[in-house]
């Protein structure tokens, strides 16, 4: 089911762009990174965004953000730097990386970023040394094996060992504010944020008790987009989160860190059949864009891409999908239905926002895919 709009763009676009621009191509439509924006603002208005700049870092969509008044979730040196040479404020950030480098911490320094997240001793001590009095949250561990990407494998606290650890921080020094949490990528049901907002509530009143009143709650990022065979709805999951936050938090400030919900959906590849042989029975097909560049979804994010190729007609055959490198692991789809292709054809991959071109590598000796901004009213582009 198509919860959220996502951007588009027709085959007329897809011949233009690549003649003028060259292929691969990466389309980034700002307006769509608008307009999740916007509609994350409109269903949880008392929650303030901080995108997660590690599903795609693009200046583009940074820049859109910054105008539209979101704040951000860094978890690098490199990510605070990039944010603040961009004239970013330290208090627009939050260092969500429960296990932080000494760079890290020197950037935090360096550009005025005092909130951060925990979940160990060790950590308390680190930001104690390096940030005296930093605003911090503990990172709470979610069971949520039915989300696309599970993040609480790495990271999180127990319920049972949470109390002791903020009182620990709060014992060191640290400004001890409050709760975060990350329900894992691509969630799509509001049932993993229920549980974790039950569990943040108990232990507001365990701290609170404790003579610790807690005053913030990280509800993480998670929120999915369209995916193949997939079906959810998103608005009717924010309802029923922000009811529960209207609920149990009505007094709290409560922050959220989407990445894969504000790119995802507003990035298209444009790429093209550079080679085809038939292997075992099977045509394959060679593409200018593989798992080194923009498909590196495939590997890092289990993600399963749509490929539309604007072919006519009813014989489909089932393909194997190869990218360019001279490496055998460089191997995208196999079995994947499509028309016959030829050398030259242009493929579209829309939904290609998100944990793709930020992970994308330059092996042997391939560039990265190009971005062009696409505008709606973009008179340069010509389309
Ligand atoms: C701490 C933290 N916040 C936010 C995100 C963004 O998650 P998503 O892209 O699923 O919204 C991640 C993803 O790895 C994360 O680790």
């Amino acid at each position: 089911m198509r919860t959220a709009e996502s951007f588009q763009i027709g085959r007329e676009a897809v011949e233009k762009l690549a003649a003028a621009y060259g292929s691969p191509l990466l389309v980034l439509s700002v307006d769509q990174i608008k307009r999740n924006y916007a509609l994350l603002h409109k269903y949880l208005p008392k929650v303030k965004v901080h995108y997660a700049i590690k599903a795609n870092p693009h200046p583009a969509i940074l820049q859109t953000l910054k105008e539209a008044g979101s704040c951000f979730d860094v978890a690098s040196d490199g990510e605070i730097r990039t944010l603040a040479a961009m004239g970013i404020e330290g208090e627009r950030l939050i260092y969500a990386n429960p296990v932080k480098t000494e760079a890290g911490l020197a950037a935090c320094c360096d550009c005025s970023v005092r909130k951060m997240t925990f979940d160990s001793a060790s950590e308390i001590a680190k930001i104690k040394k390096v940030c005296p009095g930093a605003t911090v949250l503990l990172r709470l561990r979610i069971d949520n094996s039915s989300a696309h990407v599970d993040l609480n494998k790495k990271f999180g606290a127990s319920k049972e060992q949470a109390l002791g650890l903020m009182l620990q921080a709060k014992e060191a020094g640290l400004d001890m504010a409050g709760i975060a949490f990350h329900v894992g990528s691509q969630t799509i049901t509001a049932d993993p944020y229920l549980q974790g907002m039950d569990l943040a509530a108990q232990l507001f009143e365990e701290a609170e008790e404790a003579g610790l009143p807690l005053r913030v709650l990280d509800i993480g990022g998670g929120f999915p987009i369209p995916e193949h065979k997939v079906r959810f709805n998103l608005r009717e999951m924010l309802r029923q989160i922000r009811a529960r936050l209207d609920e149990d938090f009505s007094r709290a400030e409560v922050w959220c860190e989407p990445g894969r919900y504000i790119c995802g959906t507003a990035v298209n590849l444009i790429c093209s059949v550079i080679g085809s042989n038939e292997r075992g029975g099977q045509p394959w097909y060679f593409l200018d864009e593989g798992l080194y560049g923009t498909f590196s979804g495939v590997l890092f994010d289990q993600w399963d891409f749509k490929l539309l190729s604007f072919k006519e007609g009813r014989n489909r055959v089932a393909a194997t999908f190869a990218g360019p490198s001279c490496d055998s692991l460089d191997i995208m789809f196999r079995g994947r239905m499509t028309a016959p292709l030829e050398v030259g054809d242009k493929l579209l991959v829309p939904e290609c926002g998100a944990y793709t071109s930020a992970s994308a590598t330059t092996f042997n000796g391939f560039s990265k895919a190009r971005f062009v901004v696409w505008e709606e009213a973009a008179p340069g582009l010509g389309l």
